[in-house]
């Protein structure tokens, strides 16, 4: 059992949520990617959705699907977004942006009545915090920035480095929104809505990556031998 046949198993539950007519917000990253190709299955068979991209990646992958797309402003309130994430814990709060892409996948989330999380099961954690928490800034006083991140990072109770994410050249990684990611590696993230609070209070932070209370159900993907499990945490 493959990555890969994991994050089909999550994003073919998933699919069964889809109904004829919904407006979908339609994640972005591998695990979204599996959707992508599910749901244009099931379009080219006939059903009717039109759907709202969280990054371009996800708009050229849906485009080829020959999924109907829609801007958010054109529809500004989507009945379900369907997202991979990079951490889940019990509470179902999520850490989001390995992909860079958080800023549209939040705005995105929470233009939605649901937004259900599809991940491999490795993704659930007890405490949030392992992976790197990316946080989208403003180029504008990059430096300025890092440090004030990095004392608000302190004043949260947590310790860890601050680095800039860079692209293959070398250069610094910019977002389809224009701006830079800084990588929060913090190893644990004991209270998570203390550290969202302080993010935000610094200018040059855009959005985080931390998802609180935005998620509502979360279907989990495991092998079990030569199958795949299933699990949904929170309401479907
Ligand atoms: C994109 O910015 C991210 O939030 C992704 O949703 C997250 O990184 C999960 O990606 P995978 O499904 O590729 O693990």
């Amino acid at each position: 059992m493959s990555g890969p046949d994991l994050r089909r198993a999550a994003a073919s539950r998933a699919l069964t949520l889809v109904e004829p007519g919904m407006r979908l917000g339609i994640g972005t990253g591998s695990t979204a990617a599996a959707f992508i190709a599910l749901l244009g299955e099931r379009v080219r068979a006939g059903l009717d959705v039109v759907g709202v991209p969280t990054s371009e990646a996800t708009r050229i992958a849906c485009e080829r699907e020959g999924i109907r797309l829609a801007t958010l402003d054109e529809l500004p309130e989507l009945d379900l977004t369907i997202d991979g994430a990079d951490e889940v814990d019990g509470s179902l709060r999520l850490i989001k942006g390995g992909g860079a892409a958080l800023l549209r996948e939040k705005i995105v989330a929470m233009a939605s009545r649901r937004m259900v999380v599809i991940a491999d099961a490795a993704k659930r954690v007890e405490t949030l915090g392992a992976f790197p928490l990316p946080v989208e800034v403003n180029l504008f006083g990059l430096r300025a920035t890092t440090l004030a991140v990095e004392a608000a990072v302190a004043r949260a109770g947590c310790a860890g480095e601050v680095v800039l994410r860079r692209d293959a050249s070398g250069e610094a990684l910019r977002t389809d929104g224009g701006h830079a990611i800084l990588d929060l590696r913090l190893g644990r993230i004991p209270d998570p809505e203390g550290l969202s609070a302080r993010l935000w209070a610094v200018p040059g932070v855009v959005e985080h990556g931390l998802f609180l209370g935005i998620a509502s159900a979360a279907i989990l993907a495991e092998a079990s031998g030569a199958e795949a499990v299933v699990s949904v945490l929170g309401d479907l």
